[in-house]
Parts: structure tokens; C-alpha cells; sequence
């Protein structure tokens, strides 16, 4: 297993977030989160990649453990290297070009120089169908350009695992499909992700698992097509019954 979560557990204050969550991904797979809002999430995501701490229990990701408490921030470069983050609103650096925001990390992690920094985020750009707007500034590129940059900034790294927060719900019906499809192609040349949405066209990847997350526990797990074809007879029996 590449990730493995045991026992998560963490609380805001008194109020608990996450509640002995176990997960696991295998190496090479896709584990799809969802849930109904403020289940945890985000959260647990962020724990994923040190961005928050926890109080119980303990998450293994490519070869690097996290224990409850504070993180070393040892431990935490090691991990970052290996594993990347795409949030729902970019984070791109707006005064950069789509270029330079994917080669930075190369250059400043890597040490790669100028040079090949660029010549491999000029690959990347290709890759996510961006060749004719490598020197566009973020302000200049529509949503949906805009997270296929940030999808390439984090592929930069070349992460053994790839985190998504809901990469396409700021994003139209048109630029959330060229999304889905270059998450879709990543699944199927090996990409470990693990993605939360609710968007019921990853279920596409049919290899993936499932997770739903309720009140801060994985309440039922399993293939796209059970998870996903069960939530909508529920949302179905909803309407007839409110
Ligand atoms: N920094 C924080 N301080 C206090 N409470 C927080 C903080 N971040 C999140 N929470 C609370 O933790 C719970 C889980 O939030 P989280 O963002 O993980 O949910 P989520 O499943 O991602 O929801 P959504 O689908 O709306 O994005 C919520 O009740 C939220 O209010
Ligand atoms: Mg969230």
C-alpha cells in the first residue's frame, strides 16, 4: 500500500472531525472521496499531506509515517516531495506565467536549472492541452486553463501520489469535462490520486474505490458504479419523500 490511514483521528476544539477513519490506496490506484458537506473531507486530505495535524492514530505515505501532533518539518519536505496537492481554486502565482508557475518547484526543490526547468513545464503544458498558452498570465486563462496549470505545476514534482480537492466544482460543465478526461488519462497511465468530488463522471475510472465520508467516519466503501448508482436512488427517494 502507498498510503495507509489508521485510526485517524482529529478534533477542531471539542468537536471531533474525523473519527477512527482507516483507509488505504495501493500503489497505481484511485481512491474517489465523497460525502455530504463538512463530513471532513478537506480535512482528511490535508492530513494526508501534513498540512494539519491529528490527534490519534497515524497515516504512512510512500515510505513516510505521520504520528498525532506536531509534524517535523523534516519529515514534512521528504513527504511533499512525493506527494501533490490541486485545490478547487488553483493557487496559482498570478504574477507568473503558466511557464514559470509550473517550473518553479523544479527550480527551487530540484535545483534544476532554467533550462531544463522550463523545458520540462513545457512538456507538462502540452500534456494538459496548454502548448499555445505557456507565457499567459493566470488573469488571462479561463477556469478551466487555469486548473490544467495547476494540474501541471503539481505533476512538475512528479509526486508518486496526487491529492485532488474537488478539482472541478469552481469550474462549468465544459472545462469540468477536459478536466475529468486529463484525470482520467492519469489514472490510466498509473497515477496514484486521491480525489474528492462529487462529480459522478470519475466513476469513469471503474478500478477506483469509493469512500464516502459522513460525520468524520468512511461509512461505506466500494466500486464507482455501487456507490455512485446507490446515491442517486437515494437522492431519487428524497425528492418523492421529503
Ligand atoms: N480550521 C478549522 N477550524 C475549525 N473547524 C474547522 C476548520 N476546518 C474545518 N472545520 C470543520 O471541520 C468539519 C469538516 O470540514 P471539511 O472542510 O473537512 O469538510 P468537507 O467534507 O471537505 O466539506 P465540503 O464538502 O463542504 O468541502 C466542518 O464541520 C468544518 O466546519
Ligand atoms: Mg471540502
Amino acid at each position: 500500500m502507498i498510503l495507509n490511514i489508521n485510526a485517524l483521528s482529529k478534533r477542531y476544539g471539542n468537536t471531533p472531525v474525523l473519527e477512527n477513519v482507516n483507509l488505504a490506496v495501493e500503489k497505481g490506484s484511485v481512491a474517489v472521496l465523497v460525502g455530504s458537506s463538512g463530513g471532513g473531507k478537506s480535512t482528511l486530505l490535508r492530513c494526508i499531506n501534513g498540512l494539519e495535524t491529528f490527534d490519534s492514530g497515524s497515516i504512512e505515505i510512500c515510505g513516510h509515517e505521520l504520528t498525532a501532533g506536531t509534524h517535523a518539518s523534516n519529515v514534512l519536505v521528504k513527504l511533499r516531495r512525493d506527494v501533490g496537492m490541486v485545490f478547487q481554486h488553483f493557487n496559482l502565482f498570478p504574477h507568473l506565467s503558466a511557464l514559470e508557475n509550473v517550473a518553479m518547484a523544479p527550480r527551487l526543490v530540484e535545483q534544476l536549472s532554467e533550462e531544463e526547468a522550463f523545458q520540462r513545464a513545457s512538456s507538462l503544458l502540452d500534456k494538459v492541452g496548454l502548448a499555445a498558452h505557456v507565457l499567459a498570465k493566470p488573469a488571462t486563462l479561463s477556469g478551466g486553463q487555469q486548473q490544467r496549470v495547476a494540474i501541471a505545476r503539481s505533476l512538475a514534482m512528479r509526486p508518486r501520489v496526487m491529492l485532488f480537492d474537488e478539482p472541478t466544482s469552481a469550474l462549468d460543465p465544459e472545462m469540468t469535462a477536459g478536466i475529468v478526461d486529463l484525470i482520467v488519462d492519469l489514472a490510466a497511465s498509473g497515477q496514484t490520486m486521491v480525489i474528492v468530488s462529487h462529480d459522478r463522471d470519475f466513476s469513469r475510472i471503474v478500478d477506483a474505490r469509493v469512500f464516502v465520508i459522513e460525520k468524520g467516519c468512511v461509512a461505506r466503501c466500494g466500486s464507482p458504479a455501487e456507490i455512485f448508482s446507490e446515491r442517486s436512488t437515494r437522492n431519487i427517494r428524497s425528492v418523492q419523500y421529503p
